[in-house]
C-alpha cells in the first residue's frame, strides 16, 4: 500500500508575480489531497471522494489533455510527464475545497506523482507538476502553486523567488493569523484570461526588460495604458512581497494588513482580476475589527480572500496552519 499527501495552498502576497520571475509569499495550508493505493498493471485507475468518474489513465498516455472527465486530465498529465514504469489502483481523499483557488489541482498533481513513484526533492516534484498542469489544463501557470505545494514548512510561511525558485521560510508569529475566506464563486474565464494577462506582462517585458527589475520610471514610460497598468501591479506587487516580509519578521499585523489591502487594490484595479463578489468581501471583513487588512488570493476572478487578523477576531473560513510540503506517508 501505498500514500501520498499533498497541501493546497494560500498566497499571503505576490500573485501574478511568478510568471515574470518574481516574488510571492505563500503558505502550504494544513488541508491537502491523499492519493492512496497499489502499485501494478499498466494503467492508473484512481476514483475520487470528491467528484463523480474514475481517472483511467494508460501508462504510456500520448494526450492528458484529451481525457474524461475532466479532473482525469491532471492524473493524466503526470502519467505524461512522469512515465512511470507501471500503474497503480487507488483512491484520492481531500479535504480541501474543489475549484476555491487554494490549488487543488497542484495538490492532486503532487499527490498523484509522490504515489506513482516521483522523487521527492521538492523543486523537482513542483516542476513536474507544472509540467503536468501545462499538459493538462493548457494554462500557461507559473510554479508558484506547485513550489508551495512540494515545499511548505510547517508555522512558517515561504518567500520564493521565482527566478532562481530559492524558498526562504519565514516564521508566521503567534500574533499574527492569516484566514482564508471563500467567496463562493467559482472561479471563471480563469484559463483565457489568465493567457492575456500573462501576455501582457511579456508585450510589458519586450518594452522595458524584465518586470522583476522594472522601477517606476521604467513603468511610467509604457506608453499603451493596459500594458502600463498591468506592468504596475506586477512592479509594486514584487516590492510589497519584500515588504510582507520585513512585516512577518517583525510581528507587525498592521503593516502587513495594509499590504494586503495595497495589494487588493492594485489587483482590482491595475491587474483587473477582482470580481465585484471579491471587492465586496474584502471590504466587508475590512470593517470587522481586528482585522488588519485582507485581498483576493491566487488568479483571481473568484475564489477565496486572504485576511491578517488579531487572533481569534473571525468566525469564519479557516485560519491558516502553515503545513509541512508534499510527502509519501508510507510505502510498503
Ligand atoms: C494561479 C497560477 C499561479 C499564479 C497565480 C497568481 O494560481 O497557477 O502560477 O500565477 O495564479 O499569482
Amino acid at each position: 500500500m501505498t500514500t501520498a499527501w499533498a497541501p493546497g495552498r494560500v498566497n499571503i502576497i505576490g500573485d501574478h508575480t511568478d510568471h515574470t520571475g518574481g516574488w510571492c509569499l505563500p503558505a502550504a495550508l494544513g488541508l491537502g489531497t491523499t492519493v492512496t493505493g497499489e502499485p501494478g498493471g499498466d494503467v492508473v485507475v484512481l476514483t475520487s471522494d470528491a467528484v463523480p468518474g474514475a481517472a483511467v489513465v494508460p501508462i504510456d498516455i500520448e494526450d492528458p489533455a484529451t481525457v474524461e472527465p475532466g479532473w482525469a486530465r491532471y492524473v493524466a498529465g503526470v502519467v505524461a510527464e512522469l512515465r512511470p514504469a507501471q500503474g497503480f489502483t487507488g483512491t484520492i481523499t481531500s479535504d480541501l475545497p474543489i475549484g476555491a483557488g487554494l490549488s487543488s489541482s497542484a495538490s492532486l498533481q503532487l499527490a498523484v506523482a509522490l504515489a506513482l513513484g516521483a522523487g521527492d526533492d521538492p523543486l523537482a516534484l513542483a516542476r513536474l507538476g507544472q509540467r503536468a498542469e501545462h499538459r493538462a489544463s493548457g494554462v500557461p501557470c507559473g510554479i508558484l502553486d506547485q513550489l508551495a505545494s512540494a515545499a511548505g514548512v510547517a508555522g512558517h510561511a515561504l518567500l520564493l523567488d521565482c527566478t532562481t525558485l530559492a524558498v526562504d521560510p519565514v516564521p508566521v508569529p503567534p500574533a499574527i493569523e492569516l484566514v482564508v475566506v471563500p467567496s463562493g464563486e467559482q472561479r471563471t474565464l480563469v484559463g483565457s484570461a489568465y493567457a492575456e494577462r500573462r501576455a501582457a506582462c511579456e508585450a510589458a517585458e519586450r518594452l522595458v526588460g524584465p518586470l522583476r527589475h522594472a522601477t517606476d520610471d521604467d513603468v511610467a514610460a509604457i506608453t499603451d495604458p493596459v500594458l502600463r497598468r498591468r506592468a504596475r501591479h506586477v512592479v509594486t506587487e514584487n516590492r510589497r512581497v519584500g515588504l510582507a516580509v520585513d512585516a512577518l519578521r517583525a510581528a507587525d499585523g498592521r503593516r502587513l494588513g495594509t499590504l494586503l489591502v495595497e495589494s487588493h487594490r492594485s489587483l482590482a484595479h491595475d491587474f483587473e482580476v477582482s470580481t465585484p463578489t471579491l471587492d465586496a468581501l474584502v471590504a466587508r471583513l475590512l470593517a470587522v475589527p481586528g482585522v488588519h487588512g485582507a485581498r483576493l488570493t491566487g488568479a483571481g476572478f473568484g475564489g477565496c480572500v486572504v485576511a491578517v487578523t488579531e487572533p481569534g477576531t473571525l468566525a469564519e473560513g479557516w485560519v491558516v496552519r502553515p503545513s509541512a510540503g508534499a510527502h509519501r506517508v508510507c510505502a510498503s
